[in-house]
C-alpha cells in the first residue's frame, strides 16, 4: 500500500535532516508518494506566505505529514511558529504531541525509555490575552492557559490507553497543582477520573519543577507521563537534553481519532547557526520517520528503523543518513 505523504522540509537545517529520513524510509522498503509544500521563514520572506485555507485544505488530504523544522531569524517571533505550526496543530485537531525518550541516568549504563504526552491544543498555546497601553510606562500584558474538560479528558485517556498497551504500566501526571489552582484542580480530578477506568495502571503526581530534577537524576521512575502544553513544551527539550541530545528527539503530533492527517517532526528547530554545513544530526528526523510509520499501520518497518538507530552514528547529516540506510538494506 503506498502513503501519500505531504514533506514541509522548511527552513535552516528542515530540508537537510528530512531529505535522510526519506532515504531511510526507502531503505526499510516502505513506498511512499510524497508531495514537497513550500512552507516556513523563507517561503513567507519571498511572498508573504504562512500558510492559507487553500493549502490547509489540501494538507487535510493526505495520510501524513512530515516536516523537518521552520522559522528563520529574519521573521519576528510568532509569525511562523502561530501561522504554520500552532495552526496546523490547531486546526487538524493533532490534540497529542507524543515524545519518546531514552533515559540514562547518572552512572547508569541501560538506557530506560519513557514518553511524554503533551497536550497539544490548549493550555497559553491557544492565544487568549492582550496587551494595553503597549510601549507606555502602564504597559499591560495578560496570557491565559485554556483548559477544556474535553481537552484534558482526552489527553490523559490517550496516555493511559498508552500505558495500557507497555510492560510497566504507569503514568504519572505533571503539572503545577499547588501554584496553579484552577487549571491544576481541572487536570488533577480529570486524571483521577480517567485512572478509576484503568485499576490495572500505576499512577503518580509530580510537580513540574520536581520532574525537572528527577529527569535529570532518575528518569527510571518514569514510564507515561502526561501534561499541558507548556510544561510538555520545556520538558521535553529536559528530556531531549537528558538522553542523547535534542538531535535524537522525535516527536508525533498525533489525531487520534484520525479526522485527518497527522504530523511528525523532530522536536528540534531549524538551527540557522548551522545550515548548510552538513551537520546536523538526522536522527531525530529519521526516528519521527519511525512513528509516523508506526501511525501509517508499518509497524514492522517502524521497528527496523528504530533498531538501525540503536547504535549511534558519527559524521556529517549525509553520513548519518546513509549509515543507517545501509543497516536497513544489509
Ligand atoms: C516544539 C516547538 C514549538 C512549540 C514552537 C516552535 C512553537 O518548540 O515543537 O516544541 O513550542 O511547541
Ligand atoms: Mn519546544
Amino acid at each position: 500500500m503506498t502513503h501519500r505523504v505531504a514533506i514541509i522540509g522548511g527552513d535552516g537545517i528542515g530540508p537537510e535532516v528530512t531529505a535522510e529520513a526519506l532515504k531511510v524510509i526507502h531503505a526499510a522498503g516502505v513506498d511512499l508518494e510524497t508531495t514537497d509544500f513550500d512552507l516556513g521563514g523563507q517561503r513567507y520572506l519571498r511572498d508573504g506566505v504562512v500558510l492559507t485555507d487553500e493549502i490547509l485544505a489540501e494538507l487535510r488530504s493526505y495520510d501524513a505529514i512530515l516536516l523537518g523544522a521552520v522559522g528563520t531569524p529574519d521573521v519576528p517571533p510568532g509569525i511562523i511558529e502561530r501561522g504554520l505550526l500552532l495552526r496546523m496543530r490547531f486546526e487538524l485537531d493533532l490534540y497529542i504531541n507524543q515524545r519518546p525518550f531514552s533515559g540514562t541516568a547518572p552512572g547508569g549504563t541501560v538506557a530506560h525509555e519513557f514518553v511524554v504526552i503533551r497536550e497539544n491544543t490548549e493550555g497559553p498555546y491557544v492565544g487568549e490575552g492582550g496587551a494595553l497601553r503597549r510601549g507606555t510606562l502602564h504597559e499591560v500584558a495578560t496570557q491565559g492557559s485554556v483548559n477544556t474538560r474535553m481537552g484534558v479528558e482526552r489527553c490523559i485517556r490517550y496516555a493511559f490507553e498508552l500505558a495500557a498497551k507497555g510492560t510497566r504500566k504507569h503514568v504519572t501526571l505533571v503539572h503545577k497543582t499547588n501554584v496553579l489552582t484552577f487549571a491544576g484542580d481541572l487536570w488533577q480530578r480529570t486524571f483521577d477520573i480517567v485512572a478509576a477506568d484503568y485499576p490495572e495502571i500505576g499512577t503518580a503526581y509530580n510537580h513540574v519543577d520536581a520532574a525537572c530534577i528527577y529527569f535529570v537524576q532518575d528518569p527510571h521512575r518514569y514510564d507515561v507521563i502526561v501534561t499541558d502544553n507548556l510544561f510538555g513544551d520545556i520538558l521535553t527539550d529536559l528530556g531531549g537534553a537528558v538522553s542523547g541530545g535534542i538531535g535524537l528527539a522525535s516527536s508525533a503530533n498525533l489525531n487520534p481519532a484520525r479526522t485527518g492527517p497527522s504530523m511528525f517532526e523532530p522536536s528540534h528547530g531549524s538551527a540557522p547557526d548551522i545550515a548548510g554545513t552538513g551537520t546536523a544530526n538526522p536522527t531525530a528526523a529519521i526516528l519521527s520517520a519511525a512513528l509516523m510509520l508506526d501511525f501509517l499501520g508499518e509497524t514492522e518497518a517502524a521497528d527496523r528503523v528504530r533498531a538501525a538507530c540503536a547504535d549511534p552514528v558519527t559524521g556529517g547529516t549525509t553520513q548519518i543518513g546513509d549509515a543507517i540506510a545501509a543497516r536497513l538494506a544489509g
